[in-house]
């Protein structure tokens, strides 16, 4: 069993490198972020100020969330319903982002994600994984690039999409988003002390997989 941690903020390509990194060592990969989505998502629906903690954390008795694994694709279900792209706007990412400071909201999804950790290999990525979820992860890795490098990369997964965005708009929420998830209170967006720092502004897709691959093969020869 191994388990990876990549923290670091938006646009660093944490979940696209991750994927390819559970694909070629046959590990799970465990996107966190879709979880916070996914409250997000409900928050809206039942039409709460994602801003008003006490209401959110009322709500989330409502909650039922499950996980699963279709051909190495996570899925997301909220009270059985599967959230698919829905919770990839830019709206649910400020949702999410709300929500996600909420004390109530993150030990909501606590052990959902560390009981993932606990049955399989995985390689987990969000903001807090080496610092707060797996403390005792066997890799832990900061992820990060340029703020320009990491709004291009959002701003071309999202027309890629198909979503219709401006640069400037994806920079500025990405920058309000990254300040928002780094200055809350609780689990803010932070490198573990023992964590290694990746910066891939100047590194390609497939040389940032082959340096976190690297890290978890020493990992496991220790
Ligand atoms: O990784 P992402 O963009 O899908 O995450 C959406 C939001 O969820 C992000 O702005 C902060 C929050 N989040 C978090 O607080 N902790 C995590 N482990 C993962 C995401």
């Amino acid at each position: 069993m191994i388990k990876i941690a990549i923290d670091g903020p938006g646009g660093a390509g944490k979940s696209t490198v991750a994927r390819a990194v559970a694909a070629k060592m046959g590990i799970v990969y465990v996107d966190t972020g879709a979880l916070y989505r996914t409250i997000g998502y409900y928050v809206k629906q039942q039409n709460i100020d994602p801003a008003d903690r006490e209401a959110v954390a009322a709500c989330l008795g409502g909650i039922n969330i499950q996980i699963s694994y279709v051909e190495g694709k996570q899925h997301v279900f909220l009270n059985g319903e599967d959230m698919g792209d829905k919770i990839r706007t830019p709206e649910m990412s400020m949702y999410a982002s709300a929500v996600s400071a909420i004390p109530a909201v993150r030990a909501f999804l606590l052990d959902t994600q560390r009981d993932i950790a606990a049955r399989n290999s995985v390689i987990m990525d969000g903001r807090d994984i080496g610092t707060v979820i797996l403390p005792d992860a066997d890799v832990k890795i900061f992820l990060t690039a340029s703020e320009e490098c990491r709004a291009r990369r959002r701003y071309d997964e999202l027309v890629a999409k198909g979503q219709k965005v401006a640069f400037e708009d994806v920079l500025n929420e990405m920058n309000q988003r990254d300040k928002q998830d780094s200055i809350r209170e609780v689990a803010p967006t932070a490198a573990a002390d023992d964590a290694v720092l990746l910066d891939n502004t100047d590194m390609t897709f497939e040389q940032t997989v082959d340096a976190v691959i690297a890290l978890a093969e020493k990992a496991q020869n220790k």
